[in-house]
């Protein structure tokens, strides 16, 4: 496959004038020319959500680059998403539309400070949320996703101790659902923190027939009031599934777009954050991707994932071992 040179002036931007359709043309035509997948988590802007051939959460999205074949992996989500699909995929090019979109938790464990977390627990089984870095994979024993976090730890031995890191509030639902003290990194997610246990109390005394649904990052104060908590995956599929017709939903707005797609005659209210004149229930990590830049790394094939091949390798481990521990989920 030919691959694009940057000219003189680095890459070009996108032709000027061209509209959001002839964007998505463009992008249909290079994905073909280019013969790649593009891979998108829901918490990608709608437009990006319709042009992928996988939309999924981290678990789902995991499988579907561990089964690619493609030549080339666009990944629509965020950095440690990417990393992943080149972990799994180390002879296929990976690219991702904005290379700096990162995640606080991701971005609040780092490899220096979570070694010496570690040293002060020996003896500890490493169970690490998928939302780290390879160099945070490459110390841990599994990966988890927020999917089969529950699962996985129900399959340590019980005398067993164990660290989770980096999510607190998973870590303390998932400590809670399998019946097991964890020691915890202190890492959250700056979209999740942000619900406010207040607002939504307000907003169920005028919805009294609404179901609230969360995503386990939520804050204990916010899951305790959850009709159903999971994975945005889990959550979509019990958005359709509800008896309720009206339900409220405290995870990334983005993932709305594929609960109205799935159950049109339900209406769903995004939970309201503390602060309600910013739009902090949107991840700028997540919305940092937009159609311009898909369609710019998928012309130019960049920016690209590379990883060292020993970080690569030790960070496939664990991820290895949470493919093999979460057949049935
Ligand atoms: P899921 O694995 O549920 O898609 O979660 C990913 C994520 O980043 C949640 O904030
Ligand atoms: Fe990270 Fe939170 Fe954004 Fe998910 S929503 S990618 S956990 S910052």
């Amino acid at each position: 496959m030919a691959l694009p040179k940057p000219g003189l002036l680095g890459w070009q931007l996108p032709k000027p004038g061209l509209l959001g359709w002839q964007l998505e043309d463009e992008i249909r035509r290079l994905k073909k020319e280019r013969n790649a997948i593009l891979l998108a988590h829901y918490y990608q802007e709608s437009d990006i959500q319709d042009l992928a051939d996988h939309v999924g959460d981290s678990l789902g999205l995991a499988r579907a680059a561990q089964k690619a074949t493609a030549d080339v992996i666009v990944f629509a989500g965020v950095h440690f998403m990417a990393e992943v699909a080149k972990i799994l995929n180390p002879e296929r090019i990976v690219v991702l539309p904005d290379f700096t979109a990162g995640c606080s938790l991701a971005d609040g464990c780092p490899p220096e400070a979570f070694r010496h977390f570690l040293d002060a627990h020996p003896g500890h089984t490493v169970v690490s949320y998928i939302n780290c870095s390879a160099a945070v994979k490459a110390m841990s024993d599994i990966i988890c996703t927020s999917s089969n976090a529950v699962k996985i730890i129900e399959q340590i031995p019980r005398d067993q101790p164990i660290i989770f890191a980096p999510d607190q509030h998973l870590g303390r639902f998932v400590a809670k659902q399998a019946g097991r003290d964890l020691v915890l990194w202190p890492g959250s997610c700056i979209v999740h923190e942000t619900f406010s246990e207040k607002k939504i109390l307000a907003l169920k005394l005028r919805h009294p027939d609404a179901e609230l649904i969360a995503h386990p990052e939520c804050e204990e104060s916010v899951l305790r009031h959850a009709n159903f908590v999971g994975s945005t995956t889990a959550l979509l599929k019990y958005a359709v599934t509800s008896k309720a017709d009206t339900i409220i939903v405290a995870t990334e707005e983005g993932i709305l777009h594929s609960m109205r797609r799935d159950a049109p005659q339900k209406t769903f209210i995004p939970a309201p954050p503390e602060d309600e004149s910013c739009a902090c229930n949107q991840c700028p990590h997540m919305r940092k991707n937009t159609l311009e830049k898909l369609y710019l790394c998928l012309r130019d094939l960049e920016p690209r994932l590379e990883l060292d091949e020993p970080l690569r390798l030790a960070a496939k481990r664990p991820i290895d071992r949470m493919l093999e521990m979460s057949t049935g989920v």
